[in-house]
């Protein structure tokens, strides 16, 4: 079906026409219960919506369009384990890493919450073998540094996750410095391993297929660095400094690193939703498996809420709907992540790949290719960072943008003065910010006098989202919201938002160019590629020594 001659969608592009003229200030003005009737609370969060251009008519409209999507039955798919990614032929199942033992899901002959809380007590039991000191380095010193070795869904998560809620890693036991590496060109090991003590180093190869080149090259780096630095034989040097979190345990073991320090998870965790699996270990060491496990619940209270409630409440449905507004009716294709707490400066990250990932595509699910748009461009930084950086084109530029403003309305409570402050300081921009890009001007008491140069158009559309406070479990809520948003824009867009074709070919040709660095053959290569190859090759012949 192409969605595009849905009844729904016509009446919406009639709709968008019939606000083309409506600025945000006069939906303020004419509506004087504006933010009441367009924000929705649950116990955690508040989402306000006022400052988008929408209308109430517009909600009904978008949910009327999901309704014809049949999105009612794509959640139950989703959660009931129907192969949802059909290119690849599997499920998503990554709501059933985070259900309770007593929630059970059966998946053909699969007991997949049973095999999911199994996984789960034997990531604890090696989380308390580190936290207590009984994982010992090649010469029997206790672990005091992890390091992860992942990339994409290896790291983006666990990375974002760990530097958020880094407060809650006080306790004695979650004294281990959790260290993050992921560049191909070995950057960050340079800088790091200089910082480490061999003996009492840890490193996670984090890898759902173990094949991806960027991990295998830095964790030969590493353990290179071993090997060097303690003189043990490499199987010591396997067996004492190396975990495997991966989906291809032969690989693991063909590397080098045994069963009982593997940890394994399935083929339906994408990488993308992974860090609720074994994936998550570096959290589980950073904050400890209670705080991991208050990141479940809080997550899994997002999922009931998205599969129980109606529509109209619903915060992933309408956050998913209002950008496909966005993108499809109002025409904005760039999409700024504001999160003003630097503790969220990673989330940015993590949510362009979930959602570029995801949603990046141009053909449905049928096999055919696209006529309308689908995931806008996403990027983000710390709000009251971009603010200095790039907040003169969100304000003054010809681009339209959505913007997501997050934050948490407590925070420091005890302690200390000016660290208050500080947080009032952040509050007061992030909703000064989103009052002007909305309202331009007239969010100015006084609008006189000021040149062209100093004239602010407004009509930005934002959604604010404000948690109670950033804990584990608002966290977790806050990164399954973005989840079931995607899934809900998944299925307005009819796309597959679990496979990622597009970033195969890259690799493919990276290695087939690899050979060709070292030397130059003419086949088949265009003439920016050539002429790149032999400026480099030239570069590196002038640096050699000259031979007398
Ligand atoms: O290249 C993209 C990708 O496949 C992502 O989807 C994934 O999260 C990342 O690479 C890492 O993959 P792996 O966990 O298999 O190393």
């Amino acid at each position: 079906m192409n969605s595009r001659n849905i009844k729904a969608w016509a009446a919406l592009q009639a709709h968008a026409e019939s606000l083309r003229d409506t600025h945000l200030k006069d939906l303020f003005q004419l509506d004087g219960n504006r933010f009441d009737e367009l924000s929705v609370s649950t116990g955690r969060f508040l989402l306000d919506f006022s400052k988008q251009r929408v209308t109430g008519k517009t909600l009904s409209q978008l949910i009327c369009l999901a309704e014809q999507q049949e999105l009612r039955l794509w959640i139950e798919k989703l959660f009931t384990g129907e192969k949802v990614n059909d290119s690849e032929q599997r499920p998503a199942l990554h709501t059933a890493l985070r259900s309770p033992h007593d929630d059970p899901l059966q998946v053909n002959t699969q007991n997949v919450t049973e095999d999911v809380h199994c996984s789960l007590a034997k990531m604890e039991r090696l989380v308390e073998q580190v936290q207590y000191g009984q994982w010992r380095g090649f010469d029997g010193s206790p672990i005091k540094s992890v390091v992860n070795i992942g990339v994409g869904g290896s790291n983006l998560g666990p990375l974002m996750v760990c530097d958020a809620l880094s407060q809650y890693a006080s306790s004695p036991l979650c004294r281990l410095d959790v260290n993050f590496v992921s560049s191909m060109d070995g950057s960050e090991l340079e800088k790091l391993l200089p910082t480490l003590e061999p003996a009492t180093t840890l490193f996670i190869i984090s890898s759902k297929t173990f094949s991806t080149i960027d991990t295998l090259a830095n964790a030969n780096t590493a353990r290179e660095w071993l090997l060097k630095a303690s003189g043990e034989p490499i199987d010591a040097i396997n067996r004492h400094h190396f975990i495997a979190v991966t989906g291809n345990p032969k690989a693991a073991l063909k590397w080098g690193v045994a069963e009982d320090n593997q940890l394994l998870f399935w083929d339906w965790v994408g990488g993308r939703y992974s860090l609720w699996s074994v994936i998550g270990l570096p959290i589980a060491l950073k904050i400890g498996m209670e705080g991991f496990r208050a990141m479940l619940k809080g997550a899994h209270a997002m999922d009931v809420h998205f599969r129980n409630t109606d529509f109209d409440k619903n915060l992933p449905v309408l956050l998913g709907l209002i950008g496909v507004w966005n993108v499809n009716f109002l025409n904005i294709h760039a999409h700024a992540i504001l999160p003003y707490d630097g503790r969220l400066a990673q989330l940015p990250s993590f949510l362009e790949q979930l959602e570029m990932e995801s949603n990046g595509k141009s053909i449905n699910r049928d096999g055919k290719r696209l006529n309308y748009r689908t995931c806008p461009v996403l990027w983000g930084e710390v709000g009251s960072n971009a603010q200095h950086a790039f907040y003169q084109l969100l304000h003054q530029g010809t681009e339209p943008v959505m913007c997501d403003f997050i934050t948490a309305a407590k925070r420091y409570e005890s302690e200390g003065e000016e660290l208050q402050k500080q947080h009032q300081l952040s509050l007061a921009n992030c909703l000064a910010q989103s009052r002007l890009l909305a309202l331009g001007d007239s969010a100015v008491a006084s609008e006189q006098d000021a040149s062209c140069y100093q004239h602010y158009d407004g009509n930005q559309p934002s959604t604010t989202i404000v948690m109670n406070e950033l804990t584990p479990e608002s966290l977790g809520g806050l990164i399954a919201l973005y989840e079931h948003k995607v899934f809900v824009q998944s299925v307005i867009w009819e796309i597959n938002p679990f496979d990622q074709w597009g970033v195969e070919q890259g690799k493919n040709v990276a290695l087939s160019l690899l050979a060709e660095l070292d030397a130059l053959s003419d086949d088949g290569l265009d003439a920016s590629t050539k002429g790149l190859i032999s400026y480099v090759q030239q570069c590196c012949k002038e640096n050699e020594p000259h031979e007398n």
